[in-house]
């Protein structure tokens, strides 16, 4: 597997760089409807290895944004900066670093964002989702639905996303299409449109069926990385079609596949697919370039637009609001080494991003001025000029502390989007330098970079100011994450040390920090909180650690103690 950020750092490198423009008017505006309109983003869920990175290096040579896949694999492998930052994801085969990739195809702007796609990351993979307006979920034909994809289509459907299928793979013998179907409908209660089916697979793998254009789709093999050569023959062309096949099985297979298609299969129903009940199926192989057109043209013509998003007051923002407006889902330290920066990943909501212009910072009250802002792999690799709803502008997050995630950026009146929620914590740890002498400084430094990022919380048991933090995460491929980055990125050699909890309660969020802490402290007094540990969030509120489930729902079905525990908690509105 290899990294979608790899892809963006050299792809952006071999294309021409526009002259900038000077931005003068800087005042807030509506982004123009055309602009709203052409954009589509997405965000791949797969397991490892089903071909994310490869599909999306075939979506990036129809952008033309490289020129030849795997190109960009052997450039970037020659810039020693990027290599460092992924070594760990190399050497373990895992995708962690997220990023944004954008290319123009048809007319349309494509922004894909990318989701690790390791379990360990599912809180930042929901992050992801949580800023996409559509979801491709990618299954490798020879294996069908595999955890992570369960894991992660669970996740889009939570966020209410259209979902796409892609089925991969299909050069390499498969399962039978209809039994991939089956399992997608079976298992995830949706209903399966299929719009490409394939013609034979493995050896005899020889295109697609398009069953909106009632054509076929016919490839002869290239050289790998180049576009497949394809020929595209009307249904009416029937015997064109079986001269074409030139393998009597294939072609009575396809004759009763389409009948099938036909009379069997629910025809697309725009409707269900925004709303996440039915999915668009296609086939193909992105290795060798077949059927990824076809599914690339429906995605820019059924793919939901940038869509309204909710606020705390039961409101929603449009996205032709006449203000800026966005949010921090993802923050992303040492992107390049070189400049230790932090990047702090907003979305697009509603109005235009203008360089230079100014907008008040929500959870502080504060007015910021945005003279820069990057756009990976934009048309300007370097800065941004405009922006518009549905891209993703990624701002430097000074020394890692001006941004957290769920920040709302805006001009004009206020503007609460509704918070992300994230995932309850189960496993915690102390972060400890292991070396005598370690800089303090460069530790402190790490910490509050690698911890701004969000993969894991940061908790402070109660009444302990030491400096070592303790590590809140999902798993603890997040803490191993966190010590090799702290060892690469900012040479001081830590361990974990972990505490024996696995499970994670906030008491009274909702309330000012030292009300919650009465209501912990009266429960305490009167004996119901025996073992547990008490600790505090970054907000200051009571986040209390347990050993086992028991216990926990003991607390829970207590109503006289009111302690109103909650597995994760919402950032409060306002700063503290
Ligand atoms: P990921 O990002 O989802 O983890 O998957 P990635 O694209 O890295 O693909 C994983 C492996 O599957 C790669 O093989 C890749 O070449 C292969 N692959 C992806 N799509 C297809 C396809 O459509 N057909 C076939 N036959 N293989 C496909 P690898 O051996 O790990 O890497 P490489 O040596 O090919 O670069």
């Amino acid at each position: 597997m290899r990294s979608l950020l790899l892809l963006a750092t050299a792809a952006a490198a071999l294309r021409p760089q526009p002259a900038p423009r000077t931005t003068t008017k800087l005042r807030a505006a509506a982004a123009p409807p055309d602009e709203i309109a052409r954009r589509r983003n997405f965000a791949i869920i797969s397991h490892p290895d089903a071909g994310k990175t490869t599909l999306t290096e075939k979506l990036l040579l129809y952008g033309d944004a490289i020129q030849q896949a795997g190109m960009v694999k052997a450039r970037a492998n020659g810039r020693d900066s990027t290599s460092d930052f992924l070594a760990m994801e190399k050497e373990r085969g895992i995708s962690i670093s997220s990023t944004c990739l954008t290319f123009e195809y048809g007319g349309a702007r494509i922004n894909l964002m990318d989701t690790p796609g390791h379990a360990d990351f599912s809180e930042d993979t929901y992050r992801t989702l949580s800023a996409a307006d559509n979801a491709v979920m990618l299954v490798d034909g020879g294996k069908g639905l595999e955890p992570q994809t369960r894991k992660l289509f669970g996740v889009a459907r939570r966020s209410n996303l259209p979902v796409f299928t892609f089925v991969n793979k299909l050069d390499r013998p498969a399962m039978s299409p209809w039994e991939v179907l089956d399992e997608i409908s079976a298992e995830f209660n949706l209903e399966t449109a299929v719009r490409t089916f394939p013609i034979g697979d493995g050896e005899r793998f020889r295109g697609v069926y398009d069953a909106a254009k009632d054509e076929v789709w016919l490839y002869t093999r290239t050289e790998r990385g180049k576009k497949a050569s394809v020929e595209r023959i009307s249904w009416e062309d029937r015997d064109e079609i079986s001269e074409k096949i030139g393998d009597e099985e294939l072609d009575a297979q396809l004759e009763e596949d389409r009948e099938m298609i036909r009379e069997l299969t629910p025809p697309l129903d725009d409707e269900k697919l925004k709303k996440g009940e039915m999915t668009s199926v296609y086939f193909g192989s992105a290795m060798g370039d077949q059927g990824v057109e076809p599914f690339l043209d429906e995605f820019i013509d059924l793919g939901s637009r940038p869509a309204s998003r909710p606020l705390r007051d039961d409101k929603t923002l449009e996205p032709s609001h006449s203000e800026f407006a966005g949010f921090v889902f993802k923050m992303q330290a040492n992107l390049d080494p070189k400049h230790r920066d932090c990047m702090a990943y907003v979305r697009v909501v509603s109005g235009t991003f203008r360089k230079g212009m100014k907008v008040i910072h929500g959870r502080t009250g504060r007015s910021l001025t945005l003279a820069t802002a990057t756009m990976l792999f934009g048309s300007d690799r370097d800065g941004v000029e405009e922006a518009f709803p549905g891209d993703v502008i990624g701002l430097n997050n000074p020394a890692g502390g001006l941004f957290q995630i769920g920040d709302a950026l805006h001009t004009g009146s206020s503007v609460a989007f509704e918070p992300i929620p994230s995932f309850s914590p189960e496993v915690f740890g102390y972060l400890r330098p292991t070396e005598v002498g370690a800089s303090r400084k460069s530790f402190a430094k790490g910490v509050d970079q690698l911890l701004a990022e969000g993969a894991v919380q940061r908790l402070k048991e109660r009444g302990n100011d030491g400096p070592d933090p303790l590590l809140a995460a999902v798993g603890e491929l997040q803490f191993e994450v966190v010590v090799d980055r702290m060892q690469g990125e900012y040479g001081v050699s830590c361990a974990v040390e972990r505490v024996s909890y696995t499970i994670a309660r906030w008491c009274r969020p909702e309330l000012p920090a030292d009300e919650a802490w009465a209501a912990v402290d009266a429960a305490k007094k009167e004996g119901a909180l025996t073992g547990a540990f008490y600790a505090e969030d970054m907000f200051g509120r009571p986040v209390l650690l347990f050993r086992n489930a028991y216990t926990v729902e003991r607390l829970e079905n207590d109503a006289d103690l009111d302690l109103g525990l909650q597995p994760w908690a919402l950032p409060p509105a306002t700063a503290p």
